[in-house]
C-alpha cells in the first residue's frame, strides 16, 4: 500500500484505499468513525488517518521516549489511544500530555498488543497542532469532579465525559422531536420570545425593558450636558419673535424674494433651536412616570409593557386554529424563585397544539411522543445511555425500554387523590397534606409513578381552581380537561389540556381568575371567529433529559443553566 503524505491525507475526502474518510467540512477523521464501528476499529488497522481532539489522560512511557494519549473529540463517549514518539513533538514531549491539551495528529491505525482493551490505536507520524495547557492552572484536572463543581465552569465542562454525553443525548432528543412531529404532519411554528401576554396567568414573567438603561444613560448625559434653564429657553423664544418680526417687516416693505427667503430661513433655524431647547428642558432623570405615579410604559421600547414568554402556547394556538396540527419548540422563561433540582429560570419546551382534538387525543399524542423519544435514544444513543447507566443510574436503559413499550396508566385526579389517601391510611407519610382540591406536590406525583404504578401515569381532569384559565371546563363545573404526564425520577414531565373553545365560558374564566381581559382580546378572537375544539401540551425538555439520563439536577442537562442568583456567560 502506498504511503500517503500528510498533504494527500488533508486533501482526501473520499474513501481512498488506505485512508479513513474525513469528516465533511473538516480536516480530520471523527473518532467515532474509527472506534464506534461494530469491530471497534480493528478493521481499519493499517489505514492512515488525521485525528484531532483533547487529551483526556496522557502519560509518558519508556523513559520519555513516547507518550500514550487518550484522545476525545466529542463525537462519541470513547477515546482513541494515540502513541506519540518524543521526536515528533517540536518542544518537550510533556507538552502534549496534560489533560485538556488539544492535539491534531496524522498517523497510522494499528492493532494494539494482545490483551489491550482497545481494538485499535493510532501511531502518530506527524504532530500537526498542539494547543497546550498549563496543568497548574487548568480548572478541570484529571480526577473525578462533581457535577456541582463543574457548574462553576460551564464554559469548560463540555469537555467532561458526562456533560458531553448529555449534550449528545440532548441533541438526539431535539432531532427526535422534529422527526416525530414531522412524521405526524405537524408544522413547526416559531412563537415569539418577547410577548405581551401572560400565558399561565401566574405573574412569573421576566420583564423586557430599556427604561432602566435609558434612565442610566440620561442621568449620565444630563450631568455632562445639563438641560437648558428657563432663562435660556426664554431667550430663544425672544430670538424667534425677533426673526418673525424681521420677516413681516421685509414682506410689508415688499423686499426682494431673495431677501425674504433668507430671513425665513433664519426664522426656521431659530424655531428649530427653540424646539430642541424646549424638548431638552423637559428631560428629567429617572424612570418616566405618568401623572398617577405609575411607570409610563408608552416611553418604553415597545411602547407598552413586555415580557419574556413563559410558554408559546397562546400564540401557537392561533396557528393551530388555521393550520390544524402545529408545534413550537423554544426557550421559555419563568421568574419563579424555585431552588429545586427540577426548575430552571430558562428552560426549553416542546408544545404541540392540535385542532379538532379532545383531551383523549392529546393524551394519546403525548404518550406516543414520549415513547418515540425513548425508543429513539435506544436506537441512536445507546453508547451514551450505557455510559449514564454505568456512572449515574443503573436503571436508565431499562427505564427507556419499559417506557417505550408499556402503555401509560391513566387516572383521573379524583382517583389519584383516592390512591394517595389510601396510601396515607396505610402509613405513608407525605410532607404535604392530601385532600381533593390540592395541587399535587412532587412527592405525590412521584409516589404515583414510582411506587404505586412504577410506570408513566397520566393524571387528568384536575380541579379548575388550581389550573390555568384556558383549560376547558368539564360538565361537572368543578374540574377542567387538564392532563399531566408523570414519570419516574422526575414527576411532572408534561402539562397539557383541552382548551376552552367556548367564548362565554373563557371570558368568565378569565374574569374569575382576576385577570384583565384586554391583553387576551386577540386570544378571544380565536373563539369569536371560527372557534374549534383544540388541545395541546408542553413537555419540559430538560425534564425529559433528566428522565432519560437519570441525572439528579436539571442544572446539569442544559448547557448554560439559569436559576436564581446565577446566569454565567
Ligand atoms: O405545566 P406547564 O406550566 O404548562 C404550560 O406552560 C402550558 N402552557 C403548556 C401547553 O399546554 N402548551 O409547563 C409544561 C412543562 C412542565 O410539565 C414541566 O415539564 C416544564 O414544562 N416546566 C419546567 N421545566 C423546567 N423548569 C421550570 N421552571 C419549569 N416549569 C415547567
Ligand atoms: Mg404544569
Amino acid at each position: 500500500m502506498a504511503e500517503a503524505t500528510a498533504e494527500q491525507l488533508a486533501a482526501t475526502t473520499i474513501n481512498d484505499d488506505g485512508i479513513v474518510p474525513k469528516a465533511e467540512f473538516s480536516d480530520r477523521v471523527p473518532i467515532n468513525s474509527i472506534i464506534s464501528r461494530a469491530d471497534g476499529g480493528s478493521g481499519l488497522a493499517g489505514k492512515k488517518a488525521r485525528v484531532g481532539g483533547w487529551v483526556k489522560t496522557g502519560r509518558k512511557a519508556d523513559k520519555d521516549a513516547f507518550a500514550f494519549l487518550e484522545l476525545n473529540d466529542g463525537s462519541c463517549p470513547g477515546n482513541l489511544q494515540v502513541i506519540v514518539e518524543a521526536g515528533l513533538v517540536a518542544g518537550e514531549l510533556s507538552q502534549v500530555v496534560p489533560t485538556g491539551t488539544c492535539v491534531v495528529l496524522d498517523g497510522e491505525l494499528k492493532l494494539p498488543p494482545e490483551g489491550a482493551k482497545q481494538k485499535v490505536e493510532l501511531r502518530a507520524e506527524k504532530v500537526v497542532h498542539v494547543g497546550p495547557v498549563d496543568p497548574a492552572k487548568y480548572p478541570l484536572p484529571k480526577m473525578r469532579l462533581t457535577l456541582e463543581f463543574l457548574r462553576d465552569f460551564v464554559h469548560l465542562r463540555s469537555r467532561t465525559n458526562t456533560i458531553s454525553a448529555v449534550a449528545r443525548i440532548r441533541n438526539a432528543l431535539a432531532y427526535a422531536t422534529h422527526t416525530f412531529f414531522n412524521k405526524h404532519g405537524f408544522l413547526y411554528v416559531h412563537t415569539p420570545i418577547i410577548t405581551t401576554s401572560d400565558c399561565e396567568g401566574a405573574g412569573e414573567m421576566f420583564q423586557v425593558t430599556t427604561l432602566l438603561s435609558e434612565a442610566d444613560r440620561l442621568e449620565k448625559e444630563l450631568i455632562h450636558n445639563p438641560p437648558p434653564t428657563e432663562a435660556e429657553v426664554e431667550a430663544a423664544r425672544v430670538v424667534v419673535k425677533e426673526k418673525g418680526e424681521i420677516v413681516s417687516q421685509l414682506k410689508s416693505a415688499k423686499a426682494s424674494k431673495k431677501e425674504i427667503g433668507a430671513a425665513v430661513d433664519e426664522l426656521k433655524k431659530s424655531k428649530d433651536t427653540l424646539s430642541k431647547l424646549e424638548e431638552r428642558s423637559k428631560l428629567k432623570p429617572g424612570i418616566p412616570k405618568k401623572d398617577d405615579g405609575n411607570v409610563d410604559y408608552v416611553k418604553d421600547f415597545f411602547a407598552r409593557q413586555a415580557f419574556l414568554t413563559v410558554s408559546g402556547q397562546l400564540q401557537v394556538e392561533s396557528y393551530a386554529c388555521a393550520l390544524s396540527s402545529v408545534y413550537t419548540f423554544g426557550p421559555t422563561f419563568r421568574a419563579e424563585n424555585s431552588h429545586t433540582s427540577r426548575h430552571l429560570a430558562e428552560f426549553w419546551m416542546v408544545e404541540p397544539e392540535l385542532a379538532f382534538a379532545e383531551l383523549k387525543d392529546d393524551m394519546n399524542c403525548a404518550e406516543a411522543y414520549v415513547k418515540f423519544l425513548c425508543q429513539w435514544l435506544l436506537d441512536n444513543c445507546l453508547e451514551d445511555m450505557k455510559f449514564m447507566a454505568d456512572k449515574f443510574d443503573k436503571g436508565c436503559v431499562d427505564r427507556l425500554t419499559m417506557v417505550a413499550s408499556t402503555p401509560f396508566v391513566r387516572v383521573s385526579y379524583t382517583e389519584a387523590v383516592e390512591i394517595l389517601e389510601e396510601a396515607v391510611k396505610n402509613g405513608k407519610k407525605f410532607d404535604n397534606e392530601v385532600k381533593w382540591g390540592i395541587d399535587l406536590a412532587s412527592e405525590h406525583e412521584r409516589y404515583l409513578t414510582e411506587v404505586k404504578f412504577q410506570k408513566p401515569v397520566i393524571v387528568y381532569n384536575y380541579p379548575k381552581d388550581i389550573k390555568a384559565f384556558y383549560m376547558r371546563l368539564n360538565d361537572d363545573s368543578k374540574t377542567v380537561a387538564a392532563m399531566d404526564v408523570l414519570v419516574p425520577k422526575v414527576g411532572e414531565l408534561i402539562g397539557g389540556s383541552q382548551r376552552e373553545e367556548r367564548y362565554d365560558v373563557i371570558v368568565q374564566r378569565i374574569k374569575e381568575m382576576g385577570l384583565p381581559l384586554e391583553p387576551y382580546e386577540w386570544y378571544l378572537d380565536l373563539r369569536r371567529y371560527g372557534t374549534v375544539k383544540h388541545s395541546g401540551f408542553g413537555l419540559g425538555f430538560e425534564r425529559m433529559i433528566l428522565f432519560a439520563t437519570g441525572l439528579e439536577n436539571i442544572r446539569d442537562v442544559i448547557p448554560f443553566p439559569r436559576y436564581p442568583g446565577r446566569a454565567d456567560l
